[in-house]
């Protein structure tokens, strides 16, 4: 959420309006003669439910609360951004990785914190005495000299200061090694090493740059490993391990392999299986996804599979549309859980007896390497697990998977594709392909029908129309900004077109001057954030919408305008 809806959730719309022009009730909304030109016969409404105001008088203008004040006050976009700001109590923060140079410097300096943490635990693994153990344990996990160098693997020794003291001899102050994650605050006062007696994995992102830390015990004893919390760096959620070193073997075999844990990534890698990048125990992102799927649309997921490795896989694949932070979320672009992953033929790795990839490539690359050649796409492989257990001769059971399966199916785009599994479910469960073609053309339907019962809801939920007018304005937006052949289509776009104020605002500035550095220079700050995010947005676009730039801005806006019509029509 940008900090101008922020703003909106916090005022009423119709408690600014009231102190301007005297509001009577009409219907679900209110009506007042215009305050902005004399006429008898109120023409001014206000719209609760949108937040939004239209003159459907002589101004024939409208807009949400930002417009209005801005108009009755005759103040920019930036002062009313403020004097509302107040209104609501919402603190204004100019946080964004790219626009203050200060932020900036801050991040850096704990990167370089993390890099002198990690180059620290290197050497003690490499040098110290107290670090016997753990150069066994690293004998014993088959780790070799070149594989530590090169994850600059490390020991954290035992004692309680040893980082603290280490990085406040190199300039560093406990605040900031606190940002970074690496030392705990005592409750009676004073601070602690975060890793102590622990086997070190650097945790970095594609360009190389360390995060955070993962920490595992020497022995048995629990927690199994300990990460780098949540900081301004590290989000367990956005990173993959290994990935630095794995980005150009994915690009060259055009194949990503996820694994779960951080051995088997660094035993992955000294093995030869390059392409191999891990989520850390946690479930697969959105945001994972779309980092690989850049490098390579090859994905193969190799989870233990034990019990917990099964839920694993359930897991990644339900909980792939929680992950996606809400700022994020677009209802066209969102992956819908289970179907997209079969859209985007993510290939399963079946590792059975409770091993874990580590175990089984030392055992033998050979035997790894011929799981990866067996394995099979995720809507297979779940289908199968489904039909072990079946009973074949239980109609019941056969009728269930056809009710869990066909609703995927019907959501492959391709028929080419879906008339093969279509082919492959009837013969699993020996059932006549011809019916459930038949069952699959009524599901399509029923889908339709459902999807046009909803378009044509559309129109008289004023939320859905904001929240997707909302989506169409930053698209256009986004557009704009990053095709410069579309210049002289945005240049007779009126501002008006935009219903969100931040928007009409940033269209404004790049109607004055495209380039990126004049418009954020005149933007406010505390918008710098909403700024960049749109700078980002199109890679949220599903492909079809973001490599059809020609989608066309006009376009946009047209059902922007017919969808306001609509509305207005059912008020
Ligand atoms: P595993 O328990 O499978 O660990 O957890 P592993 O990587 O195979 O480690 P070894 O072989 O026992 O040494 C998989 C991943 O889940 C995260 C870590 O990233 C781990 O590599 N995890 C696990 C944690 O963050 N904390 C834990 O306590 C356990
Ligand atoms: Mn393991």
């Amino acid at each position: 959420m940008n900090v101008v809806d922020e703003i909106k959730q916090k005022i009423d719309i119709v408690d600014i309006v009231s102190q301007y022009t005297k509001l009577q009730k009409s219907g679900r909304n209110f009506k007042a003669t215009c305050p902005f030109h004399a006429e008898k016969t109120p023409s001014f409404f206000v719209f609760p439910d949108k937040q939004s105001w239209h003159c459907f008088g002589a101004c024939g203008t409208g807009g949400d609360v930002f417009g209005f004040v801005m108009k009755k006050e005759g103040l920019d976009f930036s002062q009313t951004l403020r004097l509302l700001a107040e209104k609501a109590n919402v603190t204004l923060s100019y946080q964004s990785a790219k626009t203050t140079s200060e932020e900036r410097d801050k991040q850096n300096r704990l990167i370089k914190i993390n890099e002198l943490t990690a180059e620290y635990f290197h050497y003690l693994l490499l040098h110290s005495s107290e670090a016997d153990a753990a150069r066994q344990y690293a004998q014993k996990r088959g780790l070799n000299d070149k594989t530590i160098e090169s994850f600059q693997l490390g020991y954290a020794s035992p004692g309680w200061d040893n980082l603290i003291n280490h990085l406040m001899n190199s300039g560093y102050h406990e605040d900031e090694l606190l940002s970074a994650g690496l030392i705990i605050l005592r409750d009676a006062g004073g601070y602690y090493d975060r890793f102590r007696n622990r086997f070190i994995f650097p945790i970095r992102d594609i360009q190389g740059s360390v995060l955070g830390c993962g920490g595992r015990t020497l022995d048995d004893s629990l927690p199994k490993y300990i990460n780098s919390p949540q900081t301004v760096l590290f989000d367990k959620s956005n990173v993959l391990y290994g990935i630095d070193r794995a980005k150009s073997a994915i690009r060259q075999k055009d194949s990503v392999v996820i694994m779960e844990g951080y051995m088997d990534i660094v035993t992955a890698h000294q093995y030869g299986f390059e392409n191999t990048v891990a989520s850390m125990g946690t479930a697969l992102t959105e945001k994972q996804i779309y980092v690989l799927r850049k490098l390579s649309k090859n994905i193969v997921i190799a989870l233990d599979a034990d019990q917990a490795g099964l839920a694993a896989t359930a897991r990644s694949i339900v909980t792939i549309d929680e992950q996606i932070p809400k700022e994020h979320w677009m209802p066209w672009a969102t992956p819908k859980t289970y179907n997209e992953l079969v859209k985007y033929e993510i290939q399963v790795v079946e590792i059975r007896d409770g091993k874990d990839p580590d175990e089984i490539i030392r055992k033998s690359p050979e035997q790894w390497a011929k799981l990866l050649d067996e394995s099979q796409p995720i809507i297979d492989f779940t289908l199968k697990k489904e039909i072990d257990n079946l009973n074949p001769t239980s109609s019941q059971d056969k009728s269930a998977v056809v009710t869990k399966f066909l609703p995927i199916l019907s959501q492959i785009d391709d028929p080419v594709r879906r008339a093969h599994y279509v082919q492959k479910l009837a013969q699993l469960i020996n059932i006549d392909e011809r019916f459930l073609k038949d069952a699959l053309f009524n599901i399509q339907n029923q889908e339709q029908r459902y999807k046009r019962a909803k378009g044509s809801k559309i129109s008289k939920s004023p939320f859905d129309l904001t929240a997707s007018s909302r989506y169409l304005e930053e698209y256009c937006l986004t557009l704009l900004l990053k095709y410069p052949d579309l210049r002289s289509v945005g240049m007779n776009l009126s501002a008006n077109y935009f219903e969100q104020s931040e928007n009409k605002d940033i269209l404004f500035k790049w109607q004055q001057n495209p380039d990126m550095n004049f418009i954020q220079e005149n933007l406010d700050p505390a918008l710098h954030g909403y700024f960049d995010h749109l700078l980002q947005f199109d890679k949220q676009f599903p492909p079809s919408l973001r490599e059809d730039k020609y989608i066309s801005v006009s376009d946009c806006c047209d059902e922007q305008i017919a969808q306001k019509h609509a509305d207005l029509a059912s008020n």
